[in-house]
């Protein structure tokens, strides 16, 4: 199995951005987390990561044929894009959504997520740990 990871515009300022609410651990910790994640689940992963709405949908269009599921963190796009929702909906892969901080008990504006429509499950507020459960859900499909 293959899973894309997708993180969203500003997750590669982790360790330095309000570190109260993401935590002291920077991108690079994460990355490591999540390749240890996938190697428990025996499944191969393609991490992405970038600040751009476009690059995001090109992205989740490239996976259409090459990957078996999407785990993404829109970040800041979760709350605002269409595009990213109806590009994961084009694709129709199995998706799930991965927020850091627990988004319903922040501002309001984050209470809605336009990515999390197309997505099967959510894991909010776990931390890094959002991302193990996730890849856990999509590669647990597949047995
Ligand atoms: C986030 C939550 C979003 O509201 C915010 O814009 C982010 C990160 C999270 O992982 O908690 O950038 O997606």
């Amino acid at each position: 199995m293959k899973i894309l990871v997708i993180n969203g515009p500003n997750l590669n300022m982790l360790g330095i951005r309000e570190p109260d609410i993401y935590g002291k651990q920077d991108f690079a910790a994460l990355e490591a987390f999540i390749r240890q994640a996938a190697e428990e689940c025996g499944t191969e992963v393609e991490l992405f990561q970038s600040n751009h709405e476009g690059a995001i949908v090109d992205k989740i269009q490239w996976a259409y044929g090459t990957m078996d599921g999407i785990v993404i963190n829109p970040a800041a796009y979760t709350h605002t894009s269409v595009a990213i929702l109806d590009a994961l909906k084009a694709v129709g892969l199995p998706a799930v959504e991965v927020h850091l901080s627990d988004v319903n008990a922040r501002e309001e504006f984050r209470h809605i997520s336009y990515a999390g429509m197309a997505c099967e499950k959510s894991f909010i507020g776990m931390g890094f740990e959002g991302y193990r459960a996730a890849i856990q859900y999509l590669t647990g499909k597949q047995r």
